[in-house]
């Protein structure tokens, strides 16, 4: 965990992005969120898909374990915000937005109580093996049981580069998340536009998107 918080330290964020992911736009519409509806962002660094959730009206509460990448969010963002301590986690907020400092782990179910949907954009990815598979019980047993899941993941030949991110194919989605129904609805080899694989040597780097929901 001092790892993450070392490379914000240092600014070695190169998962960062300075627009909202374009599978999130194309693919919004099938987590069918009414108005004022509450996304559930893991480990969300400073991501600007959480401005793009605030944008489109919806509330969102965050985890991250980086306090310098939730000061971050809002300053670059001109959000005026407040922190508050609770018994675990340090939250900044402002209208509509909650960012939880602290533990993905220490989450609870009563915490994400009002949650209606997750967006999981490099959280899942950014966990070694045996960390995903905590981290998908941990995510089953804290969301309300109607949650929405939107995940995008990354799978490419993992023994010709470390992670993270790390790969993630379609069987191991399936078997993490196996009480819900998991439903891949984009799937591409994007390695012509990632330098980083392509001068690794790496063969392919598949972009997937799944949508899943409770069975
Ligand atoms: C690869 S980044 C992705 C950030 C964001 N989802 C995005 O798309 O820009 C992973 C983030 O997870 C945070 N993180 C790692 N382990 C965590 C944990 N156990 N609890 C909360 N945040 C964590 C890191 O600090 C880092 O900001």
């Amino acid at each position: 965990m001092t790892d993450w918080i070392v490379r914000w330290q240092e600014g070695k964020i190169g998962w960062h992005k300075n627009q909202p992911n374009s599978r999130l736009i194309e693919f919004i519409d099938c987590l069918k969120l009414s108005v004022n509806a509450c996304v559930f962002v893991p480990l969300c660094g400073k991501s600007m898909d959480m401005l793009y959730f605030l944008e489109k009206g919806f509330k969102v509460l965050g985890v991250e374990l980086s306090e310098l990448a939730a000061e971050q969010f809002f300053v670059e963002n001109k959000l005026d915000f407040t922190i508050r301590k609770s018994d675990k986690f340090m939250i900044f907020s402002a209208k509509n937005i909650d960012i939880y400092c602290g533990d993905y782990f220490d989450l609870d179910a009563q915490i994400l109580s009002q949650v209606d949907a997750v967006y999981d954009r490099a959280a899942l990815i950014a966990l070694p093996a045996d960390l995903r598979v905590k981290y998908a019980q941990h995510l089953g047993a804290i969301i309300p049981s109607d949650c929405r899941l939107l995940l995008l993941t990354l799978n490419y030949p993992q023994v010709q580069i470390d992670g993270p991110p790390f790969a993630v194919n379609q069987a191991e989605v399936v078997r993490l998340f196996k009480q819900f129904e998991c439903q891949q609805l984009q799937c591409f080899d994007d390695i012509q536009n990632e330098p980083k694989f392509q001068n690794a040597g790496v063969n392919f780097l598949e972009k997937a998107v799944y949508f899943l929901c409770r069975i």
